[in-house]
């Protein structure tokens, strides 16, 4: 799997590129607010964005801020002919830009599809089911990124779950966990007929899922099903993720890409036997084997 770090912050990104595990990396407006303000909104971002490029051996996700057609079409080009001479960009276009009710819900898709066909790689980005990412294939996207983190936030939330009580932020869902649940509960109450039961359990459940995705995790994996159903080329780049075990699980479903918080970086290289094994392992270096190492 492919790792990107999701972050415009230029000092992790260095960071972690020493590393050697960098394959890309991923921006939003909220993540270059993030690091305008740190340096006090003394950054040019025509000057800025291309040390990242340069930095990151892979593509860089840049993303427009229009929401309708023709003025992401514009941005996209105009991003991706300033920028792309520095290293790999790749354009994030929303797959559903429209927010009034009864607008253009194809806005994005057309762009995604206008700029697939002139060779621009698109990612198409705020991903949250199956059928979305479908589209977006379809389109042409080069990348699609299910948000995993933010849909375990919303299945929670529609649970009844307060953010910051009964759960963190960074917190690891387990949907299947909550299915085991939804379970138990059906077992305890079960009675009636068939068809009684039936409504009643999928009336339960309701809230438990996004349209039959029971979290972030399960959003990913879906997607890479179908995709690999068909053959698409798309590469599923699983995004919003909040901690290691998210990581872990991805990877396990196959997901081409994941872009990781610098954070979460930290997380996955940590283990405490790790620690106590490097105490022990340092702590019996005989004199004679340090020895050795005089030699050198
Ligand atoms: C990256 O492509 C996404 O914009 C990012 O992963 C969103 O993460 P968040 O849900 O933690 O803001």
């Amino acid at each position: 799997m492919k790792i990107f770090i999701d972050t415009a912050d230029l000092e992790e990104i260095k960071t972690a590129c020493c590393w050697g595990i960098v394959d890309g990396a991923t921006t939003n407006p909220s993540l270059i607010k993030r690091a305008v303000d740190k340096r006090g909104g003394k950054i040019t971002l025509e000057d800025y964005i291309p040390e990242i490029i340069k930095v990151v051996p892979g593509p860089v996700s840049l993303e427009v801020i229009g929401v309708k057609e023709k003025e992401m079409v514009k941005q996209a080009e105009f991003l991706y002919n300033k920028f792309s001479s520095y290293g790999k960009v790749a354009i994030k276009i929303p797959i559903n830009t429209c927010i009034e009710k009864g607008g253009d819900e194809y806005e994005g898709l057309r762009t995604v599809k206008q700029l697939a066909d002139a060779g621009i790689p698109v990612n198409c980005t705020l991903c949250f089911s199956p059928t979305q990412a479908l589209l977006a294939a379809k389109a042409g996207a080069a990348y699609i990124s299910p948000f995993a983190g933010r849909l375990d936030d919303y299945v929670r939330v529609n649970l009844g779950m307060k953010s910051g009580v009964d759960f963190g932020r960074d917190d690891y869902y387990d949907s299947d966990l909550m299915k085991q649940i939804l379970m138990r509960e059906v077992n305890l109450k079960e009675k009636g007929t068939i068809a009684q039961l039936y409504v009643d359990s999928a009336k339960g459940s309701a809230a438990a899922h996004d349209s039959g995705v029971y979290g972030g995790v399960e959003l990913v994996k879906k997607i890479v099903t179908i995709y690999k159903n068909y053959g698409y080329k798309t590469e599923v780049l699983a995004a919003s993720i909040r901690n290691a075990r998210q990581v872990m699980d991805v990877a396990e479903a196959g997901s081409h890409v994941a872009t990781i918080p610098f954070n979460v970086l930290n997380e996955m290289i940590r283990h405490p036997k790790t620690v106590e094994g490097i105490k022990s392992f340092t702590a019996d270096i005989v004199p004679a084997y340090t020895e050795l190492f005089s030699k050198m």
